[in-house]
């Protein structure tokens, strides 16, 4: 069985409460007419339910049995509206306002999970990742211990020995444009712990860069460098290592070559970009040339299970994403 079958059959076993706020949107609602039937989760449609209706049988789909919520009829709205208004207005929020946001169905789904009506929240088919997560970081916030949100894509790629027989964790390729050294620690740590938890890999880090064990001297290298320092310091039992270039990362002959003693170098399953310019191009890269599977982009270090979707993204894509969603909420 493949990984994602694998993390769909994880999920059927404890079906949680997903909420879609792109619920008019037709890759969604085709999505969820397919979770439902197949108990990959318990999915909520946000939207007009004579428009999620219509979408579904211009999709050819039955929505009969997927409930929906609609913020503009909604008995809860005015609730809604208040706990924004509260966990806002430190920073000068009114209620007239909050109530203006609040019928931002991304808002709405975001609430339903703080107030615990939803276990976890899949959106990005139309909204940019900025407009995913948003809500998310404005009341949700991150998990205790934890002080940043990152994120990272799991990348299959076929034909392909290194890392797991092709697999890998990228991260952050989706959220910290310009991460300081403590920050791509964190990144780093919360990826290892993903690639574990999700993909069952035994996590071997890489944090990447232009140089390998000093072969370059700039700041970004010696950023790098720190950061490996505060990773091991957080965590001494990951294996964990850098700054290494890309090649000396995973490919066996190039890392014994220029990282001979290294501990991950040429077998690297992790691999940690230093920016979101080199991350974001890397994956998108690989995904198009190689013709790699990106799953993703799973959120790490929010409170509760938040995930963005690509604007391109497929009907599968949405199926897998809610499904790794669904298992981040079951606390897998
Ligand atoms: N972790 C934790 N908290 C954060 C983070 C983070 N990474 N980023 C922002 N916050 C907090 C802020 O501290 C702030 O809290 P406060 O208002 O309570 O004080 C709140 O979130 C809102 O912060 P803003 O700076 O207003 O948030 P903004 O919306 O401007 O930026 C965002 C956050 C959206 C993550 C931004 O960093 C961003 O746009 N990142 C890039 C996203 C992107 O475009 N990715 C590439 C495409 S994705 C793809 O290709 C799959």
């Amino acid at each position: 069985m493949n990984l994602l079958d694998t993390l769909k059959s994880k999920a059927k076993a404890n079906p949680k409460r997903i909420v879609l706020p792109e619920g008019e949107e037709p890759r969604t609602v085709k999505a969820a007419a397919i979770i439902t039937q197949e108990k990959l989760a318990r999915v909520t449609l946000v939207g007009n339910r004579a428009r999620i209706e219509a979408v579904a049988r211009e999709q050819g789909v039955d929505v009969s049995a997927v409930p929906s919520v609609d913020p503009a009829t909604s008995p809860v709205f005015e609730a809604y509206a208040q706990a924004y208004y509260e966990a806002r207005k430190a920073k000068g929020m009114t209620v007239e306002e909050a109530r203006k946001v609040m019928q931002d169905t991304v808002f709405y789904g975001t609430m339903m999970v703080h107030k615990g009506e939803a276990d976890g929240l899949v959106s990005g088919a139309l909204h940019s990742t900025g407009d995913t997560i948003r809500p998310a970081l404005q009341f949700i916030k991150t998990k205790p211990g934890i002080s940043i949100v990152s994120s990272s894509f799991i990348m299959i790629v076929p034909d392909c020995e290194y890392g797991d027989q092709g697999m890998f964790i990228f991260a952050d390729c989706a959220v910290m444009p310009a991460p300081t050294a403590e920050e791509l620690a964190q990144i780093a740590v919360a990826s290892a712990e993903t690639a574990r938890v999700l993909c069952g890999m035994e996590p071997r880090v890489a944090m990447l860069s232009f140089s390998t064990y000093g072969s370059a001297k700039h700041e970004l290298v010696d950023k790098v460098k720190q950061a490996v320092g505060i990773a091991k310091a957080q965590a001494p039992d990951l294996k964990i290592d850098g700054e290494l270039q890309a090649d000396a990362a995973i490919i066996p002959k190039v890392g014994k070559s220029k990282a001979p003693n290294s501990p991950i170098a040429g077998r690297a399953n992790v691999l940690v970009f230093p920016d979101l310019q080199s991350g974001n191009i890397a994956y998108k890269l690989v995904e198009r040339l190689a013709k790699a599977q990106a799953v993703g982009p799973v959120l790490q270090g929010i409170a509760k299970p938040i995930n963005d979707l690509s604007r391109g993204c497929s009907v599968d894509d949405i199926v897998h994403l809610v499904a790794i969603t669904s298992l981040q909420a079951s606390g897998l």
